[in-house]
């Protein structure tokens, strides 16, 4: 399997502006690359690491075992980021970074069902939580359902088009079968784009067995309360519903004067880098800073 590649690291890393005797949270530990560069930066100050994958969490714990009682990790899901810092027994942060989606290591694993190259279970679960899996979510709702969907969360111009395919083709257990499915449903024109015709209803479906978009919605709400006056939130989403979001939060606090914006236009990834790591290519980082008060 092949590692994670950290997208916008140093762009992340700078805004951050770690200070080595700084509290800092990673609320996407994932494979520990974005922790790793701000560990190195640390002399007495402590990171906490969120991660919802145990798997996720287990290898980035092995990873960052040298730096010892710097990292202190949890197994949750950033949407309580209020009580998994209260837990924690941090004070006040001066940092909190997300690095938003899946990583390179839950898409490649096979029996996760995030890839439709590979024939594992459709489950796409990123942590343990008690909602429907991917598979419940195609075999079991309306063709409505599944053509709003796939439109708001995959941004699939062939929705309905795709859902009718989805339901006609009832059951599917692997994430393969699937993926033949919506394939054969897309017009083959628009499969001549550079990314796989399953792409979208993938991307649409992952995010909606995890409820991606609400659990955002509960960071934002929440993240301003563990930061420290002057404290900084860095946001690297790679989906324009999740950056919309971001944007519109961060110019109400603006507004409200709650927090500035540090990003006065979002920051991409360097043709260098989408180069070395197309992954990177929609990634989108905003970053703010929280005011007194
Ligand atoms: C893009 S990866 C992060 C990669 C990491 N920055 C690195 O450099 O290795 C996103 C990670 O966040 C985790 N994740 C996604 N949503 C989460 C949530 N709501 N709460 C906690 N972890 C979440 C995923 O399981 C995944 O491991």
């Amino acid at each position: 399997m092949r590692a994670h590649v950290p997208v916008l690291w140093r762009e992340a890393i700078e805004i951050l502006n770690v200070q080595p005797d700084g509290y800092y949270i990673d609320v996407t530990l994932g494979a520990g690359g974005h922790a790793e560069e701000i560990l190195r930066r640390l002399e007495k100050g402590k990171l906490l690491g969120i991660e919802c994958d145990p798997a996720a969490l287990a290898f980035a714990r092995e990873r960052l075992k040298n730096f010892g009682e710097k990292l202190i990790t949890m197994l949750g899901n950033f949407a309580q980021i209020s009580d998994l810092h209260a837990a924690s027994g941090f004070p006040p942060v001066d940092g909190v970074l997300a690095d938003l989606g899946m990583s390179t290591m839950q898409l490649e694993d096979a029996s996760r069902g995030f890839s439709f190259n590979t024939p594992g279970p459709l489950d796409m679960k990123m942590g343990p939580s008690s909602g429907p899996n991917a598979a419940e979510l195609v075999n079991e709702m309306s063709e409505q359902e599944l053509a709003d969907v796939i439109f708001k969360l995959g941004e699939e111009r062939h929705s309905r088009r795709v859902a009718r395919a989805i339901v006609k083709g009832r059951p599917y257990r692997l994430a393969t079968e699937l993926a033949q499915v919506v394939t054969r449903a897309i017009p083959s024109r628009a499969a001549l784009h550079q990314i796989h015709p399953a792409t979208r209803t993938f991307q649409a479906l992952r995010m909606a067995v995890n409820r991606e978009l609400e659990c955002l919605e509960s960071l934002l709400a929440q993240v301003l309360g563990v930061l420290k006056p002057g404290g900084r939130v860095v946001i690297l989403s790679f989906h324009s519903l999740e950056d919309r979001l971001v944007k519109w939060t961060f110019r109400t606090w603006q507004r409200e004067g709650r927090a500035k914006i540090l990003t006065r236009r979002v920051v991409r990834p360097s043709e260098e880098e989408t180069a070395a790591n197309p992954r990177s290519r929609s990634g989108k980082l905003r970053a703010a800073e929280s005011c007194a008060g």
